[in-house]
């Protein structure tokens, strides 16, 4: 088989390295790719905005699938235009891919389906959202999310009014995330431990990964700005049997349910990020996508061969039921630039990765790197995804940071605390 993965972070470097992997395939392509990545496939520089030319490169090399990796091109429409082509793409379709395209539709389809998600109000314009803010339905502090895509930074929490206010002219009236904040959700303030909860589903038929818990800020301490993510550990400490049951039957299947019902058909990774409140789950928002870097953790943890499962939701018709996984809990650690998520430092040189090739179960996955002048340099924000398996969650998260000891740029700066809740969790008294 011929595989194309589009993207060029962690994320696509772990699906990359896990279908390289597998018996049933050949070549494999990445569009764009980084340097991490050159070393496993063969790279193609196109954007992955520009889905035409990459269902023309798809069509040229005979690719027998293409997998996406980011959102973007997923709400620009790529697997519709894949599927105009009769090209087999793992990528729900755009109205599919909706439910984490607009967080109005997405709030409003959960409200039509009684999916557990917190109260909501849709404001289309500055004023609406301004007496909305008078009339504090939800009290302080609440949520405020910018209606379309802005790079994980259109959700905002405000505690109180004037900031409220503020956000508002940032967000509507001066359009700090353009098009993305003609309307707003404002929504109710969860408290509980968040759960990044992922599965496959062909349309009709679901299997969910192992569970996975992301460190959003960027501070130790759960302090700072939400980044795309910090770090993950698998499985997540906070979810046992009964919980995990509720999450399918009260979440995940009324909601692909939901979406064929629709018209919208969801053939892909759902991906829920919920909050485990003490009322139970409740959706904060749903991806169209793998995580990043929750995929880090899952394809280091996963036995199955990925390829049968990808093709199996491509073509609508999952066969597996289950997959297999490592019983070894996982971890990853994201190593940023200086000024990551605000304005990353790019260009410095990155050492001391050739000494961790042999380690056994330590995965570096690259994310912004390249080669310049045959030297391996920083190219963006979030790095590498240092990622390593342990006998237990402590054992896992020690070795990713002996890792971390090895490698060295200037300006590199990562959270020193990815796991400590899940691990005072784990070892809380009963
Ligand atoms: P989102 O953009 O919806 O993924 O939200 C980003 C982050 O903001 C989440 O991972 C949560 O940490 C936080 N968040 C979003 N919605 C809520 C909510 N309703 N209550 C509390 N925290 C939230
Ligand atoms: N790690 C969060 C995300 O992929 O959206």
């Amino acid at each position: 088989m011929k595989v194309l993965v589009v993207g060029n972070g962690g994320r696509e470097h772990a699906l990359v390295w896990k279908i390289r992997q597998s018996p049933l395939v050949k070549d494999v392509y990445c569009a764009p790719g980084n340097a991490g990545i050159a070393s496993l496939a063969d790279c193609v520089p196109i954007e992955t905005s520009n889905i035409v030319e990459l269902a023309d490169f798809a069509q040229t090399i005979g690719a027998d699938l293409t997998v996406v990796g980011p959102e973007l091109p997923m709400v620009l429409g790529i697997a519709d235009e894949f599927h105009r082509r009769e090209l087999p793409i793992f990528c729900p379709s755009r109205s599919a891919a909706e439910i984490e395209g607009s967080k109005a539709f997405a709030r409003e389809f959960m409200h039509r389906h009684n999916i557990p998600s917190p109260r909501y109000e849709i404001a289309s314009s500055p004023e609406e959202a301004q007496a909305f803010v008078k009339k504090k339905p939800f009290g302080f502090p609440f949520v405020m999310k910018a209606d379309g895509l802005a790079s994980g930074k259109g959700t905002l929490v405000v505690k109180d009014a004037a900031e409220a206010k503020a956000v508002v002219e940032e967000v509507m009236t001066d359009k700090k995330f353009g098009v993305a904040g003609a309307k707003v959700v404002m929504e109710e303030f969860l408290d509980g431990e968040e759960v990044s909860f992922l599965v496959f589903s062909d349309g009709a038929r679901v299997v969910p990964m192992v569970s996975v818990q992301d460190h959003k800020r960027a501070l130790d301490g759960d302090q700072g700005p939400n980044t795309g993510g910090m770090g993950t550990v698998s499985p997540s400490t906070i979810l046992n049997v009964d919980v995990h049951k509720q999450i399918m039957q009260e979440i995940v299947l009324p909601t692909v349910g939901g979406l064929a019902a629709e018209g919208r058909r969801y053939q892909g990774v759902l991906y829920a990020g919920l909050m485990i409140t003490d009322a139970g789950p409740r959706v904060l928002e749903f991806n169209a996508r793998f995580g990043d870097p929750e995929t880090q953790v899952i394809m280091a943890r996963m036995r199955s061969d990925l390829v049968p499962i990808l093709q199996g939701v491509a073509e609508g018709h999952l066969k597996e039921s289950k997959i297999d996984w490592v019983k070894e809990p996982a971890a990853c650690v994201v190593l940023a630039a200086k000024g990551y998520p605000d304005a990353p430092e790019t260009g410095q040189e990155i050492h001391g990765l050739d000494t961790l090739k042999n380690e056994p179960d330590v995965f570096v996955y690259h994310a912004a790197t390249g080669l310049r002048d045959g030297k391996l340099v920083t190219v963006g924000g979030r790095v590498l995804g240092v990622t390593a398996l342990g006998s237990n969650l402590d054992a896992a998260v020690q070795r990713a940071y002996q890792a971390i000891g090895k490698i060295k740029f200037d300006g590199m700066s990562y959270r020193k605390d990815i796991g400590q809740r899940a691990l005072a969790k784990l070892h809380a008294p009963r």
